[in-house]
Parts: C-alpha cells; sequence; structure tokens
C-alpha cells in the first residue's frame, strides 16, 4: 500500500461510528495497567532544585515574551521541567491514588516521556521524584563543538517520546492519535515553561525520527531488554536567545557523538504483558520523520484571498446567571496558572463567558506568539465551535478560522445553507448556524455531557489528505501536535477565566463531518474541546504534587 493510503486507512480505521467505537479490547485489564513512571534502573539520579524560581511572571508575560531571561542554572532548568512535564496533584478515591502533571494526558495514562541534553549529557525526566537520570554522556568536545554558538548564547536541548502501549492498554488502535495530541499538549507545556523562564523554544526540523532515536538511545535494543520500546517524537532548543543558529545545525556530528557514548541504564517494564496492535506500529513507521528539512523553507498554510463577510447584528441572547470574565492577567502569576491547570470532570450547567474573555482566547491560538514560535508551520487547524452560552453571542455554530486565508475553502467546503455571518470580535469569527446545540454537541462528542454543559466545546478541523500529499505522511502527527497545542493554551486560558476545561479525544468522527456537511478527507475533526464552570467531585481528595510544596 501507498504510505498516504496506510495513513487515510489507519485514519478511517480508528473512526469512532455512532453504532461501532474504533477496535480495542473493550474493557480495561487492570492486570496489564501500565506503570505511569518510566525509569531507568542503575542510570545514576540527580534530585532536581526544589526552589520556585519564577513566582512573580504575570500570566501575560507566557505570551508576550516579557518575563526576565533567567540564567541557564540547574534551579532554573528544574523549574522549566516542574512546570511543564512535572506533577500538579496526587487524587485518592477509596483505596486508589493516582499523580496528575502539569500536562494533560488522554486518559491520564501520559505515554510522553521528557529527555534534556545539557552540557553533554542525557537525562531522562523521572517526574514522581522530579529528579533526572543520566541515561547518557557524550564527549564534551563533541557536544561543544555541536553546540556552543557563534554568539556564545546559552541554553540545551529537550527532546519528547511516546510509549505507545501506555494508550493502547485502553484505547487499542486509536491510540496513536491520543499519543499525537499528548505531544502536542508537552510541546505547548514546555513551550510556555520556557517563556516563564524568559527563553525561547523552537522545534529542530533537520533531525529525522531515526537520528532522533539514536540521540537518546532509543535504538540501543540491549537498553530494553524486555521493556516497552519508545517512539521518537521531536526535538528542541531552548535558549536565552533567537534560536536559528541551533535550527540550522546539521545534525550529524552529534549523532556520532551519541553513537559513541558512554551509556547506562535499562528500562523498567512498565505491564507484565501487552496487546499487539500491529496497526500502531504501521502507522507510527509510516510517519516517522524523514529529517533534513530545510528550515529556511518553512511550510506555509495553504488557502487563498478573503470571501466575502456578512456582518452579525448584535445578539439579544439572554444575560448568563454567573458570568465568568478574564481575571486581570497582569497580575495573575502565571506559575500558578500553569500548575493549577486541571481537566474539569462535569461542569455547572449555567454559568456563562464573558465576550471579552472568548474574544481573547481565541486571539491567542494565532501565531506568531508563543507557543506557535516552537513551530515551524502556519496554521493547518480551524475551529467549528458550538456555543452555548458566551455573553454576546447567539448560542449556536461558528467557526474562527486561524488563518483568514481559509475563508473561501470553508465556505465552499461545508453547508451551504450556513449563514457566514462574520462577528466582529475577534476577527475571522463566524456565526454559521443560530441554533440550541447543547444536544448536538453532546451527541457527536461521545455522547458526554462535557460538551455540553459548559460555555463552549469545539471541533479542530484540520487539513489533512493535500497536507499529508504535499509535505509527507509524517506531517500526520504534526496535525495532532498543533491540535494539541490549541488546546493547551485553551486549558490555561480557561484557568484564567475561573473556569476550567476538559480535552475530548472522544467523539463520532464522521457525524461532525456531516453537522458541517464535510466530505472526503480534505478536512477531518482531530480533536474536540470543551469549557466552563467545573463542579467538582467531593469524593476526590487532593494532595500536592510534591510533598514538598504546600498550597
Ligand atoms: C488528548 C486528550 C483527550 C482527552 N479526551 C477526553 C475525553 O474524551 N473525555 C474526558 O472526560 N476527558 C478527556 N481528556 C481529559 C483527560 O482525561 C485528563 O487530561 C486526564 O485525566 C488528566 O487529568 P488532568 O488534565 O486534570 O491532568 C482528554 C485529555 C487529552 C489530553
Amino acid at each position: 500500500m501507498a504510505s498516504s493510503v496506510i495513513t487515510l486507512h489507519y485514519h478511517d480505521q480508528t473512526k469512532h461510528h455512532f453504532r461501532r467505537f474504533a477496535r480495542s479490547v473493550g474493557y480495561l485489564d487492570w492486570a496489564t495497567q501500565p506503570d505511569p513512571f518510566r525509569r531507568y534502573d542503575g542510570a545514576p539520579v540527580a534530585e532536581l532544585p526544589r526552589a520556585r524560581v519564577a513566582d512573580a511572571v504575570p500570566y501575560a508575560a507566557l505570551f508576550d515574551g516579557t518575563a526576565p531571561a533567567a540564567p541557564f542554572t540547574r534551579p532554573s532548568i528544574a523549574e522549566f521541567l516542574r512546570c511543564s512535564m512535572g506533577l500538579s496533584a496526587w487524587k485518592q478515591y477509596g483505596a486508589s491514588r493516582w499523580a496528575l502533571r502539569v500536562n494533560p494526558s488522554s486518559g491520564n495514562l501520559h505515554p510522553t516521556e521528557a529527555y534534556l541534553l545539557a552540557e553533554g549529557r542525557l537525562w531522562h525526566y523521572a517526574p514522581r521524584e522530579h529528579a533526572l537520570e543520566e541515561r547518557g554522556r557524550l564527549d564534551e568536545a563533541a557536544w561543544t563543538g555541536w553546540f556552543r554558538s557563534p554568539s556564545g548564547a546559552e541554553g540545551f536541548l529537550v527532546a519528547l517520546t511516546s510509549i505507545h502501549w501506555r494508550e493502547a492498554w485502553k484505547y487499542g488502535e486509536r491510540a496513536f492519535r491520543y499519543c499525537q495530541h499528548d505531544a502536542g499538549h508537552a510541546i505547548g507545556a514546555l513551550r510556555l515553561a520556557a517563556a516563564l523562564l524568559g527563553w525561547q523554544l523552537a522545534l529542530l526540523p533537520r533531525w529525522s525520527d531515526a537520528q532522533l532515536a539514536t540521540l537518546l538511545g532509543l535504538d540501543r535494543d540491549a537498553d530494553f531488554p524486555d521493556a516497552e520500546r519508545e517512539e521518537p517524537e521531536c526535538l528542541a532548543v531552548v535558549s536565552g536567545g533567537d534560536a536559528s543558529w541551533w535550527v540550522a545545525r546539521d545534525p550529524e556530528a552529534l549523532v556520532d557523538a551519541a553513537r559513541m557514548a558512554a551509556w547506562r541504564g535499562t528500562a523498567n517494564r512498565l505491564s507484565p504483558g501487552r496487546v499487539e496492535w500491529p496497526m500502531i506500529d504501521e502507522i507510527a513507521a509510516v510517519t516517522r520523520y524523514p529529517g533534513g528539512r530545510d528550515p529556511e523553507a518553512g511550510i506555509r498554510g495553504p488557502g487563498s484571498g478573503i470571501g466575502n463577510r456578512r456582518t452579525l447584528a448584535p445578539s439579544d441572547a439572554p444575560p448568563h446567571r454567573r458570568t465568568a470574565a478574564p481575571s486581570h492577567q497582569r497580575g495573575t502569576s502565571a506559575r500558578a496558572i500553569l500548575l493549577q491547570r486541571r481537566s474539569a470532570l462535569a461542569f455547572d450547567r449555567e454559568s456563562g463567558l464573558s465576550r471579552d474573555a472568548f474574544a481573547g482566547m481565541l486571539r491567542r491560538l494565532r501565531p506568531p506568539s508563543p507557543p506557535w514560535d516552537a513551530i515551524d508551520w502556519l496554521p493547518h487547524v480551524h475551529l467549528a465551535l458550538f456555543v452555548h452560552r458566551v455573553e454576546g453571542l447567539a448560542p449556536g455554530v461558528y467557526a474562527y478560522l486561524r488563518d483568514p486565508a481559509v475563508l473561501p475553502e470553508w465556505t465552499a467546503a461545508m453547508r451551504q445553507e450556513f449563514l457566514w455571518a462574520a462577528v466582529n470580535d475577534p476577527d475571522d469569527l463566524f456565526l454559521l448556524a443560530p441554533l440550541d446545540c447543547r444536544r448536538l454537541a453532546n451527541r457527536v462528542s461521545c455522547d458526554q455531557d462535557i460538551a455540553e454543559d459548559g460555555f463552549f466545546s469545539l471541533a479542530m478541523i484540520a487539513r489533512v489528505e493535500s497536507s499529508l500529499r504535499e509535505h509527507g505522511e509524517w506531517f500526520y502527527r504534526r496535525l495532532y501536535w498543533e491540535c494539541g497545542l490549541i488546546g493547551q493554551v485553551l486549558y490555561l486560558e480557561a484557568e484564567t477565566t475561573g473556569g476550567r476545561a476538559t480535552g475530548i479525544g472522544c467523539f463520532y468522527d464522521d457525524p461532525v463531518h456531516d453537522v458541517l456537511g464535510l466530505s472526503g478527507h480534505t478536512w477531518q475533526s482531530l480533536y474536540h474541546f470543551s469549557m466552563g464552570v467545573p463542579v467538582d467531585d467531593p469524593r476526590l481528595t487532593t494532595e500536592p504534587g510534591y510533598g514538598w510544596e504546600t498550597r
């Protein structure tokens, strides 16, 4: 099968339908539940400092680049990891106790592992202990020769991998999608934690996945004797200034150094047994990134021209019982918001969102501000929103274009009866159909109340078929990363309004397309999302992520 056919075949095979879910074992086999914490037995462990380095940075600085640049020291690197991939809480219900993390994950299964390469040493981050495990030591001269920039700017590398089995244990074949969403959320978490410290973060497009596997020791069979393997996802540079020098750097000398490195540690086995999902191995292989892309070339967002816009009259929608508004974001601590992010389990069904907060959060979803400067492609994902309670907006189905050039394509691709009435705040938000769409949103999001009970829910609609054809199969993963980045921004924005959000990976794919009138594979829904005022479950108790931190 040609590779693009394999990717679209995987995509179709892992769709949920009203009468049939994507293939999984269909029950939770608790005996093989994967350990959420990877460790490398025998690798030296270095505990990380616990100091709060960036307490005073205001939330808005995450996006406007005004946080003062921290020096590259152990406490600041520890803070970077703590505020991106660390633990945010421990929850308990009866005898069950589980950790939550700063980065969200479908089913809280956390397939994403993080690595750090600094001063020639490769470290695996162990979030439970907030510690680093030394996996490899590269030749110092080789490291310095590769990393030291002519400007003398400091920094380090950070990488992400996925352990597919963690998600496949619960979700079967659809799990590869969730691993990619989670990787996108983690990229967003890393980028915004870098912004907290006044640093830049950029993915390195010249590195192939094979080169990354060598750099991280993932291709060392002897270190994974009976452990679940890790799939390389991405490598990024974190720097105090412009990252373009590292972005353009040829990887090969550093890959050679990794081949000659002194390696330590053996990966732990996460489950006593596992179910094989050959389709996941196949889609992983087909979407591996071949690397070598010229960073100057970049990847544009397709589309052209601006179509006709009709202007929408102000809505006479009734006011809501309680309205969540942007809370003086200047004063809100960015660190506090990053660490308090959680998924809502249920919403109160009555609170509304202020128009300012809604417009503000949509604007944050567009480049070039962080986290969008971490990636080198322009928007390929746009939003179809199911608005329930946003002040001054009629309930209904809306479109928000993250790139206005896509308007003519979307108007042509979607239902002819849609209004496309421009809502001028923010730009490029359009009312398609005024209606009470609460039941509809619930139904298409796998009958989940969270899609119905909040301020709004939404579908992230990605340009799939032509992107794969133009860029390559590897771009399939990036489309999910883009969705994860959108989700990560919205999770944080929800917290600043006094609301809360929840990612929604479970939705009925083609029924969503039917609602919008989309056909074929040009545009596909890849991720749903919801936001509202949360209703907590009083049976759950909460403790801090780390015993040494009090709240
Ligand atoms: C990609 C993704 C898909 C998710 N899908 C759903 C979903 O369909 N329904 C749901 O209730 N929660 C969903 N969640 C929320 C997760 O269950 C939640 O992130 C996880 O339990 C960890 O909790 P936390 O976000 O509070 O840290 C999803 C989260 C992510 C990142």
